[in-house]
């Protein structure tokens, strides 16, 4: 049922301040005026020792899951310290890449079903490893072969391009960093501020939510380009990379998400006054950098599209033609959450106004089984 909304990817966009809530429900304790906050994941306290003597953390997953983890794999680097790796789970395959026992490999899907997902499990099965399942569909394959795991309880997704799933994952991730990381006194403001900012985050995506109008207006300046290209770094590569997804799957448009960082060794050549780029340069520790990226990319002539921090557009745009996305700030690990947000709205309503189908795009289907 759609309801109000024409589509489910659009009524899926504008439910995540609920189905964050729902992901969230009953997992953030929070103490009273001395008690420290904390986290409980009931689906991984048993497994928690393991997991924190693990020698590495490899994440598995396709696509849009694939994304969701490289956008936590930062926050859960500082707070546990262990080594994370990421793994496409077709190349992990192709390559029979080591897993060992002391490995912790987390397999993250949405459906629970996808095929080189699950193969990948029962390889890292058969080598040993503790094999933990972050997925949206209880009693799926994964959720059943998995030694342990979170359900991200987004609800029901029907659109094919996945969008609440894709921030409740995020979510679940952070707290799985929260969980597994040491509870030293060192990084206690810190994990105080990430669960602030977890408890905070369904009404900041109310405020990002605001931007649809603004995206739609956007999406109308871009309608007919060939190209788009979206620079990010940081704890914001995976956003870079899940919007160039986003704009590539349901609106047919070429869209490639780039490493900010790489920008001299190959991107820079395809800038000229044609080709839009979205930059994207909220607060962070990165935002000194991004702010380099955007003035080489100025002095190129760059069309640029810069999504910042609330307040921050007369500092982030090197001229009158640069088009700003003003964000509401959040906890940096949690930014990618807000910050993905525009970027669905953009490629759903390009897709409407492209005259494309939007909930089952060309060639694509919603759980791929087959390999
Ligand atoms: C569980 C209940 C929830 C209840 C809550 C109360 C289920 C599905 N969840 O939630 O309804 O409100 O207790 O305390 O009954 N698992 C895997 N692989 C995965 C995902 C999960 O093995 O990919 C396992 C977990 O290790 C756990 C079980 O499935 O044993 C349920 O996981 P999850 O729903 O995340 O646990 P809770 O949040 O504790
Ligand atoms: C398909 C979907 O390609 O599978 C994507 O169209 C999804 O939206 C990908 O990200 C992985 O699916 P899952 O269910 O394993 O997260």
């Amino acid at each position: 049922n759609k309801g109000k909304y024409e589509h489910y990817m659009q009524k899926e966009i504008h439910e995540q301040p609920e189905s964050l809530t729902t992901t969230m429900r009953g997992r953030l304790i929070r103490g009273g005026s001395s008690k420290a906050k904390s986290v409980l994941l009931g689906g991984l306290k048993d497994n928690l020792k393991t997991i924190r003597r693990s020698r590495r953390i490899v994440f598995i997953g396709c696509g849009t899951s694939y994304n969701a983890a490289l956008a936590a794999r930062p926050i859960l680097e500082e707070l546990s310290g262990i080594p994370v790796s990421m793994e496409i789970a077709s190349d992990l395959l192709d390559r029979q890449a080591p897993i060992y026992r002391e490995d912790t490999a987390v397999f993250v899907s949405q459906s629970g079903e996808t095929a080189d997902t699950l193969l990948a499990l029962q390889y890292a099965l058969e080598n040993g490893a503790l094999c933990v399942g972050i997925t949206n569909t209880v009693g799926s394959a994964i959720a059943r072969h998995t030694h342990c795991g979170v359900h991200i309880n987004a609800g029901c997704e029907i659109g094919v391009a996945s969008t609440k799933a894709y921030t409740s994952q995020i979510a679940v991730m952070a707290m799985m960093a929260l969980v597994i990381g040491d509870d030293t006194i060192s990084s206690q403001a810190r994990r105080n501020a990430i669960i602030d900012g977890l408890v905070d985050l369904p009404n900041k995506v109310r405020e990002v939510l605001k931007l649809d109008q603004e995206m739609k207006d956007l999406a109308k300046l871009l309608i007919a380009e060939q190209s788009l290209l979206v620079f990010g770094r940081g704890y914001n590569y995976a956003t870079a990379l899940e919007g160039a997804l986003k704009v590539k799957e349901v609106a047919l448009m070429h869209s490639e998400g780039i490493l900010a960082g790489e920008m001299k060794h190959g991107p820079l050549a395809l800038v000229d006054e044609n080709l839009p780029i979205v930059v994207i340069a909220t607060r962070d520790g990165c935002f000194s950098k991004q702010q380099s990226v955007i003035q080489q990319l100025h002095a190129r002539k760059g069309r640029l599209i810069v999504m910042c921090s609330k307040g921050d557009a007369s500092s982030v745009c090197p001229s009158e033609s640069c088009r700003v996305i003003e964000v509401p700030q959040v906890e940096d690990c949690l930014q990618p959450v807000i910050n993905v947000i525009p970027l669905q709205l953009l490629a759903y309503h390009l897709t409407v106004l492209r005259g494309h189908n939007v909930d089952q795009p060309r060639n694509l289907a919603k759980s791929v089984t087959t390999q």
